[in-house]
């Protein structure tokens, strides 16, 4: 479990990266630069964690597909059947005539959620697909 109390520490790097830091900092609306670096720490470890196949993580993924093109939905529909234990939620969209949008929730190990993600992608017809990793929260306090 991730200690919650305070530890001051001193980093160091080059002016220039610092003026676009704080640059950022003041775009995107935050209170100060420790709490912009902690995100930029907490994403990477997100990023980091994943990678270890036996870690839990949540996330989504989006497919993009144009759902005239032969056998598509039934193999998606297929595949998350095969992997519901994966599976949250699936959101359907209709983007227009042709094309179909699914975001789908998941959360569990590591390898089997890429697994699962990399087999729906690859399904024939499917336009772009993309897994956005994020924590189930438990790493973090704050
Ligand atoms: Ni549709």
């Amino acid at each position: 479990m991730t200690k919650n109390t305070l530890c001051r520490f001193s980093l160091s790097m080059s002016s220039g990266l610092v003026d676009q830091l704080d640059g950022m900092c003041k775009a995107k609306g935050y209170a100060s630069r420790s709490q912009a670096v902690a995100d930029m720490v907490r994403s990477h470890l997100v990023e980091h964690r994943a990678l270890s196949m036996a870690r839990e993580i949540a996330g989504n993924v989006t497919l993009v597909y144009d759902h005239h093109k032969r056998n598509i939905q039934a193999m998606l529909t297929r595949l998350q059947h095969d992997h519901g234990g994966c599976i949250i939620a699936t959101m359907h969209v209709h983007l227009d005539h042709h094309n179909c949008m699914e975001v789908i929730a998941v959360r569990g190990k590591a390898g089997e959620v890429r697994h699962l993600v990399d087999r729906l992608i690859a399904v024939k017809g499917v336009k772009h697909g993309k897994l956005t990793v994020t924590t189930t929260g438990t790493e973090f306090k704050s």
